[in-house]
């Protein structure tokens, strides 16, 4: 499963970025807390060199929050990082990302120098979604399409605070092949026909080796069980998907991505850092 990065996108995104950076006071960069590794894009880190960043984990309603505790502990310990973990259901907790802003550039934040903020991340990370929580209004379209508010470049939330969307598309890192399951899994990639069964026999895989009681529950089979290969056959049969007489291994894996995706089995984490980052600690490549 290769991510498939275009170096035309990421440059025009990364240009578009740094032509309006030198406005910008705080980074804010929004990854799914689902896969906070995977979902970061690391350009951004050179992009905002020593400025300081709010790392925010998205979508900890989907996510495990042992781990997400771990992994802020770990981008608190970051230089010029801080973390902070929240999902858009926590409407009044948003409200502390300004103050956070201002707390990492104190000669800003005052009357006549608002904080200047720019909300950064790979798609549907949630980030149309954070910016029209902060702005009070519909601002940026949620959903598939990127997050660029169209027509207007900043936008005023709170006192003293004002909001840039990210200009271009940024993707996800070109990862190891690992990075690109767990985007498919999560959504954040688009998966070919094909596949689509290669990614859900990896988030079973998964789901075997640490959610393996979700997974049981979920689409009632053994806890025994243990190769995802017999595993997806058994979830096509007992959600009676078939097609031309035959179990439809396509169908069954749309209806596991589905489900993980909403969040079905529970609150589940891809990755964590005591398993990553003796190995991805490493600066991205110049
Ligand atoms: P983006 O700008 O980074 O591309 O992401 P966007 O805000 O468009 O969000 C992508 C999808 O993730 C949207 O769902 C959005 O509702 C959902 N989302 C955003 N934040 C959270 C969160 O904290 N928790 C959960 N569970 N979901 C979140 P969608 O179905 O693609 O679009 P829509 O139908 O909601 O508009």
């Amino acid at each position: 499963m290769q991510i498939h990065w275009y170096p035309g996108h990421m440059h025009k995104a990364q240009r578009k970025i740094r032509e309006v950076f030198h406005q910008v006071d705080v980074m804010i960069e929004v990854l799914d807390a689902r896969l906070p590794l995977s979902s970061r894009n690391t350009l951004l880190a050179e992009i905002r060199g020593t400025k300081p960043c709010l790392m925010v984990l998205n979508k900890t309603d989907l996510a495990d929050s042992s781990v997400t505790k771990k992994w802020l502990a770990w981008y608190n310990a970051q230089e010029g990082v801080t973390a902070y973990a929240t999902h858009n259901g926590e409407r009044k907790r948003l409200q502390d990302i300004p103050q956070l802003c201002r707390d990492m550039v104190p000669r800003r934040g005052i009357p006549g120098k608002p904080v200047r903020a720019l909300i950064a991340g790979i798609p549907n990370v949630g980030k149309s979604t954070l910016i029209n929580s902060l702005a009070g209004r519909k601002v940026a379209h949620t959903g598939n399409e990127p997050a660029v508010t169209k027509n207007q470049q900043k936008v005023d939330a709170g006192k003293y605070f004002q909001l840039l969307d990210t200009p271009g598309i940024m993707q996800p890192s070109p990862g190891d092949v690992l990075a690109g399951y767990r985007l498919a899994t999560s959504g954040a990639i688009r998966s070919t026909a094909m596949e689509y069964e290669e990614v859900a026999l990896f988030a079973i895989d998964y789901l075997l080796q640490r959610y393996r009681g979700a997974l049981a529950k979920r689409y009632g089979i053994s806890e025994d069980s243990d190769d995802a290969a017999q595993i997806l056959p058994a979830i096509a049969e007992r959600r009676g998907c078939i097609r031309d007489g035959e179990l439809d291994l396509h169908k069954a894996s749309e209806i596991v991505l589905n489900e993980f995706r909403a969040g079905k089995l529970g609150r589940i984490t891809l990755e964590e850092p005591q398993r990553e980052l003796p190995y991805r600690l490493l600066p991205p490549e110049p």
